[in-house]
């Protein structure tokens, strides 16, 4: 019998010690390492956030640059990864593709697990190649030749080029970076916490971050932004986004990109989205995208004022609507997630085998007992 008390979902339950990420849930603030969400998207880059996550603190000009310039060096895939993913179905979801090459990678060139130097390359190389591997199956799914990575291109900026085949502006570009940004770390999530599991067994760094990657595939932790530019689809103008609201919880339905487990407030990283979506919907929103969410928020916010619930946007509920004004496919929305996370996740598994011990919980056991066996002709 455990002393502890029993939590569905490991609600409310502390699973170990973290120094990466701290989230405020009912004051709507998120940190990693210490520095504001707001703060990091507003100057950093993706690079120098990979570094602060890795390594604990924001890195000096001649350590990011050297960063810079090892992650672009690493961005070029073997190609037997390529030869992996060519052997799929071309129907196979992409986070099973993406899934299955991220474990193939580990078997390249096997490192032992541990928080050794090697395991830091190791995560150099995952953050670095996953952008490559996630845009090679966007395009072998479509029946289209892969594209080189370029060194030339910042890491948004470059993914995109690899999905699209066209270079985006600086600013699309810079865009895209601070989505990374948004996505890169949320402390013990579903995925996360599956990746430290897995590498608190010591199995190596990729089978742990692969295990993550299918984590991330369910909808309810990595797909809400899909469901989010469905619900557009369903609104059919600015104002029908209160009636819309209305028949949803009418029906006991939820509404996509709204409400969290951890956050009682806004989502801090739903205003920097929603900045961004602003932005680029000022002269590109053929479909309303922006006004429509706005309608939605608002008619969601009065009808909880009346219940009480704390329920407000979450990170999905804007990041949809940009990321299709950006040009981007509806089916890259989830693994694009996973090329921001991958960050987070090597950052956790390094903190993991800092001072490891492996994750083994108990269940409440509402079985049967005391049965006797009997042969099965007598059954
Ligand atoms: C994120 C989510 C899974 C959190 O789940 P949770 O912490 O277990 O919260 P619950 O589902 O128990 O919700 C608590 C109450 O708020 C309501 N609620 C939660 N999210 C809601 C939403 N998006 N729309 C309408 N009502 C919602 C629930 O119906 C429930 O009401 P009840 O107490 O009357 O039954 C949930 O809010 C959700 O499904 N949101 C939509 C999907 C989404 O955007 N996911 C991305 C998360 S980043």
């Amino acid at each position: 019998m455990s002393a502890v008390e029993y939590s569905k979902g490991l609600d409310g339950v502390i699973a170990a010690e973290s120094k990466i990420c701290d989230i405020d849930g009912d004051l709507g603030l998120l940190s990693y390492r210490g520095y504001t969400i707001e703060d990091l998207a507003d100057n950093s880059t993706f690079a120098e956030v990979a570094w602060l996550l890795l390594y604990g603190s924001l890195p000096t000009a001649a350590e990011l640059e050297g960063f810079e310039n090892i992650l672009k060096s690493k961005r070029t895939i073997d190609a037997s990864l390529l030869g992996v993913l060519s052997s799929l179905p071309k129907s196979t979801h992409p986070m099973i593709a993406i899934q299955t090459a991220i474990a193939a990678h580990g078997s390249l060139s096997p490192v032992a697990s541990g928080r050794n130097q090697a395991n830091f390359d190791r995560a150099l190389e995952l953050i670095a190649r996953f952008p490559t591997i996630v845009a090679a199956w966007h395009r072998i799914s479509k029946g289209l030749a892969p594209l080189d990575p370029r060194s030339d291109l910042g890491h948004g900026q470059n993914f995109l080029y690899m999905v699209t085949g066209e270079v985006p502006s600086d600013e699309r570009g810079r865009i895209f970076d601070v989505c990374l940004i948004l996505h890169m770390e949320h402390s013990f999530n579903a995925s996360t916490f599956t990746g430290r599991v897995v590498a608190s067994t010591m199995a190596p760094m990729d089978a742990s971050v692969s295990a993550a990657v299918g984590a991330l595939y369910g909808p309810l932790h990595g797909g809400a932004n899909e469901g989010a530019l469905h619900m557009l689809a369903e609104v059919s103008s600015v104002e029908d986004g209160t009636r819309y609201v209305l028949s949803e919880l009418g029906a006991k339905r939820k509404i996509f990109g709204m409400g969290h487990r951890v956050y009682k407030a806004k989502d801090p990283r739903s205003y920097v989205l929603e900045k961004y979506l602003a932005q680029v919907a000022a002269t590109n929103d053929p479909k309303q995208h922006y006004a429509k969410l706005k309608t939605i928020e608002t008619a969601m916010r009065a009808e909880m004022e009346k219940t009480g619930k704390k329920i407000y946007p979450n990170v999905d509920f804007f990041s949809g609507a940009l990321y299709e004004l950006l040009g981007i496919e509806i089916s890259l929305f989830t693994p694009i997630f996973a090329v921001a996370r991958v960050a987070g996740w090597c950052a956790h598994i390094l903190e993991q085998w800092e001072d490891n011990r492996i994750f083994r919980p108990e269940c409440l056991y509402s079985g049967d007992s005391g049965k006797k066996w009997v042969p099965v002709s007598e059954r």
